[in-house]
């Protein structure tokens, strides 16, 4: 496995597989790898004939009082795993190569970026919208992995794809759990063994709410309350937000139906984490 540092060596390396007829896989990443990037890895592996695995902790995704500086990087161990997941390339650019001085040109999805994840964190998407259009400028992938894991990103993307007339196709994956429930997540080492307890609530939520749709209820506003009396005994939990909206919009649906996003945020202690389902 190659590791690439420029653009020009990324769209060399996808230009020259794509002449020789191969299908290009893209499966971007801030790093700190898990079995959830891992199973991106691994289907971008089954069905592209190359894989690039893009390693960039994207500094415009990240608001002033956030994690980036201590967002953890462990490229070596990433490195491994990619390889291990049968990844071709791993592309590490430095800040300067994906953001050069002087730079003036953002991508925006205008009303998705400002729900959900982008109401409470300002900039963030267009931060993430910006540095995936890059990252598919430079690639030029076939198709690229993503995980359910964060709808909000997901209906974001695949806006801007659509709109930006981008020749890619998105392959939306699983979300990848521990045992118990937990969602993974690279910021799921920030807490402590009680908060990781208390975190479990989030996924007690999610199948909560999935078993209530299972057994009819489709109001919102009864699935929502239902979800809010869950987290009543935990009051240290401060609930970002609980949504059930149409996965494409983003926006409150008056029912839930096959396809309606359940998607939920709140803080444990001073981590942020999220968890959703795709109810059927
Ligand atoms: P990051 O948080 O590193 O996630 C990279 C990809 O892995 C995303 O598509 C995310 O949804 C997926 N992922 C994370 N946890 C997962 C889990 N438990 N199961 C399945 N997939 C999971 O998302 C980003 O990076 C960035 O915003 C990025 C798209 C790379 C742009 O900078």
């Amino acid at each position: 496995m190659e590791i690439l540092h420029t653009v020009a060596e990324l769209r060399n390396w996808s230009r020259t597989h794509r002449s020789a007829g191969y299908t290009i896989a893209l499966v971007p990443t801030l790093g700190a790898l898990h079995a959830g990037h891992a199973s991106l890895i691994r289907a971008a592996a089954a069905s592209c004939d190359a894989v690039a695995v893009s390693i960039f902790v994207n500094p415009t995704q990240f608001g002033p009082n956030e994690d980036y500086a201590r967002y953890p990087r462990t490229f070596d161990a990433d490195c491994s795993i990619a390889q291990s997941e049968g990844a071709t390339v791993v592309f590490a650019p430095s800040v300067e190569e994906i953001y050069p001085a002087g730079k003036a040109t953002f991508v925006e999805v205008e009303g998705l970026s400002s729900r959900l994840d982008g109401k409470s964190r300002p900039g963030h998407f267009r931060g993430v919208a910006t540095v995936v259009a890059k990252l598919f400028i430079a690639a030029e992938p076939n198709r690229a992995f993503f995980g359910q894991k964060d709808a909000a990103q997901v209906a974001i993307l695949r806006r801007m794809t659509s709109d930006l007339l981008l020749p890619v196709e998105l392959v939306i994956c699983p979300i990848i759990r521990d045992p118990d429930g937990l969602a993974l997540s690279s910021r799921n080492i920030y807490l402590s063994p009680a908060e990781r307890t208390r975190a479990l609530l989030l996924s007690r939520a999610v199948r909560h709410v999935e078993s209530l749709v299972a057994s009819g209820e489709r109001r919102p506003n009864k699935l929502i309350e239902a979800t809010l009396d869950l987290f009543a005994p935990e009051p240290t939990i401060r609930i970002d937000y609980i949504a059930v909206v149409d996965w494409a919009t983003l926006l409150p649906v008056e029912t839930a139906t096959p396809g309606t996003l359940f998607a939920i945020a709140a803080y444990v202690g001073p981590t942020r984490l999220i968890d959703n389902t795709i109810l059927a």
